[in-house]
């Protein structure tokens, strides 16, 4: 596989897309949490249109990721910015791939909770949700590191597509 200079236009959509439809799994998820809460109890919980929106969101995610792993594999990402020490490399490798593992994992683990009603399952989405928001802090700090610190552009990879 050739290594490109950028990513493409619709790695760069699927890439901003993925990271708005996050934010309301996050914010809104009273909804869920108190359905599921309700479950455990053995009680039926009452109609709350915040529990398909979590569910329709969060497996339209996983959609997506898909996508994005279908056009990452088609299409190799580009070298990362030259200079940069080993040790950060693999940081950055490590938390893109924890990334792409979590937005599968997450769905796939709420999915099983919630349709087969396997109680581990969604103990194990709460422990990967704090993991995932543990990875997009770092994510977030080093490509704001890179951008005002190092001010190599990185951003720039992530809003102009290349060839
Ligand atoms: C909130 C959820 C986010 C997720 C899940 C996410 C996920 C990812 C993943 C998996 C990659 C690697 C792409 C690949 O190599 O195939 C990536 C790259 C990138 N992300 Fe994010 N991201 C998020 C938010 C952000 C935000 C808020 C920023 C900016 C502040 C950002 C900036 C970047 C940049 C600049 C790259 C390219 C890095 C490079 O070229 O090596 N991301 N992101
Ligand atoms: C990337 C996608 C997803 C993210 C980021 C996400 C995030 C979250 C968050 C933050 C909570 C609250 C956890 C807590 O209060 O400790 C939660 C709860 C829950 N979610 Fe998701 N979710 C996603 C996908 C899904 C899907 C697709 C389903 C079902 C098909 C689902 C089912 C549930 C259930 C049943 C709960 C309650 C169980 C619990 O609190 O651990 N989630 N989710």
């Amino acid at each position: 596989m050739t290594e490109p200079t950028g990513y493409s236009k619709p790695q760069i959509r699927l890439h901003w897309i993925v990271a708005l439809l996050i934010v309301p799994q996050f914010v809104l998820h009273d909804g869920i949490s108190a359905a599921w809460a309700a479950l455990g109890k053995g009680l039926e919980p009452a109609f709350d249109p915040l529990v398909p929106l979590h569910v329709a969101g969060g497996l339209l995610i996983a959609a997506l990721v898909l996508w994005r792993i279908v056009l990452r594999s088609r299409r190799a990402a580009p070298p990362l910015p030259e200079g940069e020490h080993p040790a950060l490399k693999l940081v950055a490798k490590v938390t893109h791939g924890g990334l792409y593992a979590l937005l599968l994992a997450l769905p796939l683990s709420g999915a099983v909770a919630w349709f087969g009603g396997v109680g581990a399952a969604g103990d194990a989405h709460g422990v990967m949700k704090t993991l995932l928001l543990a990875l997009v802090v770092l994510h977030v700090v080093g490509a704001l590191y890179h951008q005002f610190v190092l001010k190599d552009g990185l951003l720039l990879r992530m809003k102009t597509p290349a060839p």
